[in-house]
């Protein structure tokens, strides 16, 4: 039996991004893009042009940089944003326009101050002004789910007879039960006369931990599109998780659909979206997270020695996660590091990798094995390297019975500082050290420390917000030693104010 295609649409950089102190550069963003194609997605939703300079860079550059994919930008019902969108996807070999508005009550009141007949006619007029641009044009009903069938089946209605080829039904506050929204699918596929003209997209947040099932759903109703992001991520309980809808398709045999999928990137590419923005997965995330293959009870170890299919569903090779993954030691040598960065999606170049190279076996002479988590750690480190301000060496001594005790010399612009303070621990003390030497006002919000694999020689990451002039600036660490990972954070958050 020949297998029916779902699209599978990537907005890892657009809608995944919008989580606040996730944001990607641009060279960053391509290196995703380009993973993204080779993971074989159908549609990369590269930005929102007209939102920032930078988002409307990020879409030139994916533009030139991705051949396969069709490369989309998003806008609002607003002319001057479909002008915006057309001129940054001018490169793109594909290109589409992902227009839309508002069509719950409560969007339609409070948000536009409108009423239901305006509001198909402001969506109809820039589907219409979006198709002088492109071919391709795929419109949003931003709140569908909370959006009464009849009126939105209009909708539909009119924005397919108006051009659009795409019809994107978002449950954007993740309020759906999944038999809800696969009823609200199926209403449009039974009650839209012009349905065969478009294809129905999926786009389901997470905020009830249903985004997935109610993709599926809407799938299983009806519609050939899903808006999903690498690792689930997104604002909030972020999107659907692109390697959940994937391995669903793939693993249940009996649902006559398949996606273009290469599952072996999966996990690699989950790896890079996780280190690039500094995001961690949750340990029990569902095919990416780092216990979703592992057997911890005997009675389940039992089974899985006897027979791997007792207890596993999906074989860990098929997501490109492989037990044999070479360890590295501080006997391997630059070819290893470079295989391992290129299989984990990281690619670099000669001069970057001899420090990358230089800093593992600074690492591997104090932990002995070296996992993927730790290279993709020094490559993420490489990337600051060419900060403002450096710490050139740090001391810390505390213990019972004692005053922690801290002092740090910094390198700013080339110009060195050097400082001594006390605290109530050694990280307290410092950043105290730290602030003697920047004294802008600011405040530290938050702190998250988190260990990369398990063992007390673990390398681990430190999170920080901290707060300068209204403006809260994220900060990101990770070292063996976990006052300097602590600091190191500190420092790349304040690196980040304006100067
Ligand atoms: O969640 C949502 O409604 C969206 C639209 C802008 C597509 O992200
Ligand atoms: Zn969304």
């Amino acid at each position: 039996m020949e297998k029916g295609k779902v699209y599978i649409f990537d907005t890892t950089l657009r809608d995944g991004e919008q989580v606040p102190g996730c944001q990607l550069n641009t060279v960053e963003k391509i290196q995703v893009a380009k993973a993204l194609e080779e993971l074989g997605v159908d549609i990369i939703e590269a930005g929102f042009p007209v939102s920032s300079p930078g988002d409307f860079n990020s879409v030139i550059e994916i533009s030139k940089a991705v051949t396969w994919p069709v490369i989309c930008a998003l806008t609002r019902a607003v002319e001057k944003d479909i002008d915006v969108a057309a001129d940054a996807l001018k490169y793109a070999k594909r290109k589409r326009i992902h227009t839309g508005i508002g069509t719950s009550d409560a969007h339609i009141k409070y948000k536009f101050n409108s009423n239901r007949e305006e509001i198909i006619e402001r969506a109809v007029k820039a589907v219409k002004y979006a198709r002088r641009f492109v071919d391709d044009v795929e419109f949003y009903a931003e709140d569908a789910g909370r959006t009464e069938n009849e009126y939105l089946a209009r909708v539909i209605e009119a924005v397919i007879n108006a051009g659009a080829t795409v019809v994107n039904i978002p449950d954007t506050t993740g309020y759906c039960l999944p038999s809800e929204y696969g009823a609200k699918i199926k209403y449009l596929v039974d009650n839209v006369p012009n349905i065969d003209k478009a294809i129905i997209s999926t786009h389901c947040h997470n905020d009830l931990g249903m985004a997935t099932a109610n993709t599926i759903s809407g799938i299983l109703n009806g519609a050939r599109q899903c808006e999903v992001t690498i690792n689930g991520i997104g604002e909030r309980a972020g999107n659907t998780a692109l390697e959940e809808v994937a391995m669903i398709l793939k693993s249940h045999t009996d649902i006559p659909l398949t996606t273009g999928i290469n599952t072996t990137r999966i996990y690699p590419l989950s790896r890079q979206v996780s280190n690039l923005m500094n995001m961690p997965v949750q340990p029990n995330k569902a095919i990416v997270g780092k216990n979703a293959f592992a057997h911890s009870s005997g009675i389940h170890q039992d089974g899985v020695l006897k027979n791997a299919q007792t207890y596993e569903i999906i074989d860990p090779k098929e997501i490109g996660l492989d037990d044999n993954a070479i360890i590295l030691t501080a006997r391997s040598g630059r070819a290893a590091l470079r295989y391992r960065l290129e299989v984990l999606g990281v690619k670099v170049e000669a001069d970057k990798l001899d420090t990358i190279y230089q800093n593992f076996l600074k690492l591997a002479d104090k932990k002995k094995e070296i996992n993927d988590d730790d290279i993709l750690v020094l490559a993420g480190a490489e990337r600051h390297s060419d900060q403002h301000i450096k710490v050139d060496w740090l001391q810390a001594t505390s213990g019972m019975g004692m005053k922690p005790v801290a002092s740090i010399g910094l390198d700013i612009a080339g110009e060195k500082f050097e400082a001594a303070a006390t605290g109530n621990g050694p990280v307290d003390a410092a950043i105290n050290a730290l602030k003697q030497i920047i004294k802008r006002p600011m405040t530290l919000t938050a702190f998250t420390i988190q260990g990369v694999t398990k063992g007390s020689d673990d390398t681990c990451k430190v999170h920080v917000q901290v707060e300068h002039g209204h403006h809260t600036y994220y900060g990101f660490g990770a070292n063996t030693d976990i006052v300097t990972a602590s600091v190191e954070a500190y420092i790349d958050a304040i690196n980040k104010f304006p100067r």
